[in-house]
């Protein structure tokens, strides 16, 4: 009963729109840390996919014909959350919005991150887009970024398990562009990516 609550809230706050997540942190860089001492100490940057539309590329890997090289401005992100739900954004576990702010030569929107599966691959692109609405991200105590489940869908349902799950790697990507960027593997901890040049990475915040 108290699950079926839990539930029922969790897909009221997956639902609400109109700017629920309005609350912003201080701008951060979001740096990877890998095994691949390449990898290791790179930082993200918001590289052009499509109209309004970026990818999270690793910085110095980018040959971006349409913003060029990736600068402070390409990698600064920020953090939406609710003090509905939270007074103060570097809690552990508060869920938010991952943003980046999309400047144009006349406007300014907030770009939230989004992740959009494809049916045939394990391999999901996050994308910067405009939206009130954005895949619901945290961090955890050690400023990794995570995305919390809700339900352990391995065991038979329904079976509640909250679990903050790190499935980020640094794969070459075409969501409009070839570019290696980062990536989330569809399924649990121990899914294997199908892309072959995916490369584990962890994300952490570092505040500018
Ligand atoms: C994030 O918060 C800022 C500051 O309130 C707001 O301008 C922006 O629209 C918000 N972004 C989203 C996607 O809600
Ligand atoms: C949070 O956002 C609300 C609505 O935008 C605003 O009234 C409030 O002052 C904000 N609180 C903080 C701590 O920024
Ligand atoms: C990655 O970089 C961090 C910070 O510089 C360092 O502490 C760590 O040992 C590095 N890891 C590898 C595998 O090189
Ligand atoms: C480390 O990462 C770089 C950049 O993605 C890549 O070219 C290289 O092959 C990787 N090294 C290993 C041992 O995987
Ligand atoms: C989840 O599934 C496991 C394995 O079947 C079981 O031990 C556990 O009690 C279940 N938890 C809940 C909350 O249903
Ligand atoms: C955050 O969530 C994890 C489970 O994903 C839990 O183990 C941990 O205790 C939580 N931390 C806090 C401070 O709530």
């Amino acid at each position: 009963m108290r699950g079926t609550i839990i539930a029922g809230t969790l897909a009221f706050v997956a639902g609400v729109n109109a700017q629920y997540y309005t609350n912003q942190s201080a701008p951060f860089n979001l740096v990877l840390t890998s095994q691949n001492t390449t990898l290791n100490g790179s930082t993200l940057g918001s590289c052009h996919e499509g109209a309004g539309i970026e990818g999270l590329c690793v910085a110095g890997n980018v040959n971006d014909e349409f913003t060029g090289p990736l600068n402070s401005d390409s990698g600064s992100y920020t953090f939406n959350y609710t003090t509905t739900q939270a007074t103060e954004p570097t809690g552990v576990n508060v869920t938010g919005l991952l943003t980046w702010l999309l400047v144009g030569a006349n406007f300014e929107t907030s770009s939230p991150m989004q992740l959009d599966p494809v049916p045939t691959s394990n391999v999901a692109v996050p994308l910067l887009q405009p939206s009130e609405e954005g895949q619901l991200v945290a961090f955890d105590a050690d400023n990794k970024l995570v995305i919390v489940r809700n339900v352990d869908d391995t065991q038979p349902l329904p079976n509640y398990s909250f679990k903050a799950l790190s499935n980020w790697y640094a794969c070459t990507t075409d969501s409009g562009y070839l570019y290696q960027t980062l990536a989330w593997v569809v399924g649990t901890e121990t899914a294997v990516p199908q892309n072959p040049t995916c490369q584990k990475v962890e994300v952490v915040r570092v505040f500018v």
